[in-house]
């Protein structure tokens, strides 16, 4: 029998750094090895951006706040999130103001916050299979598949997110085929480094292998009535 792998991550650290940034919300529960909870996200009327099944506001913030010290970040199905609201939810310490933030973010410009460089000390991708005219921000534009296939097994990233369509019907809201949500995980774990984490939103805990993606937590997220229920599912990449 193929011995468990030794989780890195310390799910009791990032419940208690999310406990701590968010006080006043219920508090993620943990052991030693698993991390549980709800995200009661509320009737905010408005999403992180405009196109259909955006991220509710505040999502971003909550993941992050588990994860400060993370580097280099995947966002896989970006959809309408763009690199400055990404870069802001990940790194708030390098958002001094809207207006200098904006010239950090936007390439070819790259002053220095704090000794800190986004695209160099501070990698940030956002990959999807539409573009601007269809009101995506990606960094890179194409198939997911195809970009962790560029990328030749780079192992590069500390974190990765993604929000994939839930289903075949979502799918043919965004105009695309559904993608396999297998192929897509072991896809990831070649661009993820050994011990890096994975955070998957969607309606299923997504088909994985054990071999490539040991589970450490899963958290309920729910907006209001008549919404769909999500799972936030945390892997962490094996090595
Ligand atoms: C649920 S939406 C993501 C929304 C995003 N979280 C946001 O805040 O806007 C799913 C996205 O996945 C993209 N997508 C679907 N299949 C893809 C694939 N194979 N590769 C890359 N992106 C894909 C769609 O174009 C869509 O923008």
């Amino acid at each position: 029998m193929m011995p468990k792998h030794a989780l890195t991550v310390d799910p009791r650290r990032r419940a208690a750094l999310y406990n701590e940034r968010f006080p006043d919300r219920p508090p993620l529960a943990f052991t030693d090895e698993w991390v549980t909870g709800t995200w009661a996200i509320g009737a905010c009327w408005k999403n992180s951006n405009e196109i259909y099944g955006a991220y509710p506001r505040g999502y971003l913030e909550r993941v992050h706040a588990m994860f400060p010290e993370a580097r280099r970040i995947l966002h896989a199905f970006s959809g309408g999130l763009n690199r400055m609201t990404a870069a802001r939810a990940a790194w708030p310490w390098v958002s001094e103001s809207e207006s200098k933030m904006e010239d950090a973010v936007g390439p070819p410009r790259r002053p220095r916050w704090d000794g800190l460089v986004l695209g160099s000390d501070l990698d940030l991708d956002l990959v999807d299979l539409k573009g601007a005219e269809d009101g995506r921000a990606p960094t890179w534009q194409g198939d997911i598949l195809e970009y962790c296939q560029l990328e030749q097994n780079s192992a590069r990233f500390d974190l990765i997110l993604a929000d994939p369509p839930y289903s075949p019907e979502d799918a043919e809201k965004y105009g695309v085929r559904m993608p396999n949500r297998r192929e897509v995980t072991r896809a990831l774990a070649q661009v993820c480094r050994p011990g890096g984490i994975l955070v998957w939103l969607d309606v299923v805990w997504p088909q994985h292998r054990k071999e490539e993606w040991r589970t450490w937590g899963q958290i309920g997220l729910v907006r209001s009535t008549n919404h769909r229920v999500r799972l936030v599912s945390f892997f962490e990449r094996t090595a």
